[in-house]
């Protein structure tokens, strides 16, 4: 459910040469982070994401610059604005996700539950529909 899907804030640090801020643990993290990747350079104007998938967890940060997440659970979208590097959307398995509106300069951090599997994807739409009609087999998903 989209309803699942929420902001997660971490930690920040001001200091008079700049901030930093920490991701760490399940306090924050509600799964073990096993990837961790990055979007750059990310033309104007381009949708990235237009997949669900059917176990893993994610954690979406805008380190840098802003983009809107579409997320859709067949139910009903719901659009996020990230534009701080101190909040992370994490999206539950089952959600189908569409990153755009992205700002020049933008940084997307990944964090993920598992390593990258293709099989995990939901890439078509209706098969996402059809997917929602079914539940995801616990011993297949590496998630809590
Ligand atoms: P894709 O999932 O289509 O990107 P997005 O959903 O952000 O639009 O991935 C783009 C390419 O990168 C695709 O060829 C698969 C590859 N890829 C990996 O090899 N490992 C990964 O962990 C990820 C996320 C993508």
């Amino acid at each position: 459910k989209t309803d699942d899907c929420r902001i997660i804030e971490f930690s920040q640090h001001h200091e008079p040469s700049g901030n930093l801020t920490v991701v760490e643990d399940y306090n924050e993290v509600p799964f073990d982070i096993r990837r961790v990747y990055y979007l750059y350079d990310v033309p104007g104007g381009t949708e990235r994401g237009g997949h669900a998938h059917k176990c893993l967890y994610q954690l979406i940060v805008a380190v840098s610059g802003s983009f809107d997440v579409v997320i859709d659970d067949g139910s009903g979208e719901k659009v996020i604005s990230m534009n701080r590097p101190y909040y992370g959307l994490l999206i539950v398995p089952g959600i189908w996700r569409e990153l755009r509106n992205f700002s020049s300069g933008a940084v997307t951090l990944v964090l993920a539950s598992d390593v990258y599997d293709e099989e995990d994807y939901i890439r078509d739409y209706r098969d996402f529909c059809s997917f929602k009609g079914l539940s995801c087999k616990d011993d297949t998903c590496n998630s809590p």
